[in-house]
């Protein structure tokens, strides 16, 4: 099973969740660039000041700001073996920086969750509920899912075009039900 997996999806698809889970079943590091990026707004640190506004209204973080986030982060040992990747590369300028950090060989497969867009905006409206995620709200949706659109779609080309496989995941159903599908599809591009 390829250990350096990117996960590519609309806000809400379940990218974190199935991330998460193949996490453990790897033993590889789920790294989140919108997990660290909270954390730092929690934290209050200069990284979280220049990005907690941009979260908000569903804008992308300045690219240098996450990509020497990411950097920061991959270089440690636990990353050594792989990584599982949620939300970075987010754009072309992203995945360019990050092939050219590790030699151009950064990605080992890509992982593209798809969900319609009411279920999307269903899940989404629920969190909202019950984790208070300053980007979870109505209007903030409907520019994530542009700024997907825009910005993160166009990496469907770039990495074929790179010689990494993509593999579609249906990502409706239950949480086991996508994480099964995911196991299956990666172990048949092994
Ligand atoms: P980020 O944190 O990456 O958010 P996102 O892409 O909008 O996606 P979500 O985290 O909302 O969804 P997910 O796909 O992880 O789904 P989840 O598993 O949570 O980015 C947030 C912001 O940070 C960006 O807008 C940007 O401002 C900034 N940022 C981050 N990375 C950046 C980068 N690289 N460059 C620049 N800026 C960056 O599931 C969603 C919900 O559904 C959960 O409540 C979950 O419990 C539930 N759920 C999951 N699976 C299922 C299922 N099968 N059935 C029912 N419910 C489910
Ligand atoms: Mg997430």
């Amino acid at each position: 099973m390829g250990r350096r997996i990117l996960f590519i999806g609309p806000p809400g698809a379940g990218k974190g969740t199935q991330a998460a889970l193949l996490s453990r079943t790897l033993g590889v590091p789920h790294i989140s660039s919108g997990d660290m990026l909270r954390e730092a707004v929690a934290e209050g640190t200069e990284l979280g000041k220049q990005a907690g506004a941009l979260m908000t209204t569903g804008d992308l973080v300045p690219d240098d700001l996450v990509v020497a986030m990411v950097a920061q982060r991959l270089a440690k040992d636990d990353a050594a073996c792989g990584f599982l990747l949620d939300g970075f590369p987010r754009n072309l300028e992203q995945a360019d920086a990050l092939d050219r950090s590790v030699g151009g060989d950064a990605i080992g497969i890509v992982v593209l969750l798809t969900v319609d867009d009411d279920e999307l905006v269903h899940r989404i409206m629920q969190r909202a509920v019950i984790a208070g995620r300053s980007d979870d709200s109505e209007e903030t949706i409907v520019r994530r899912l542009e700024v997907f659109r825009s910005e993160t779609e166009p990496l469907l080309r770039y990495y074929p075009e790179h010689g990494v496989p993509t593999v579609t995941v249906d990502g409706s159903g239950s949480v086991e039900d996508v994480f099964s599908r995911i196991v299956m599809a990666l172990a048949t591009e092994r």
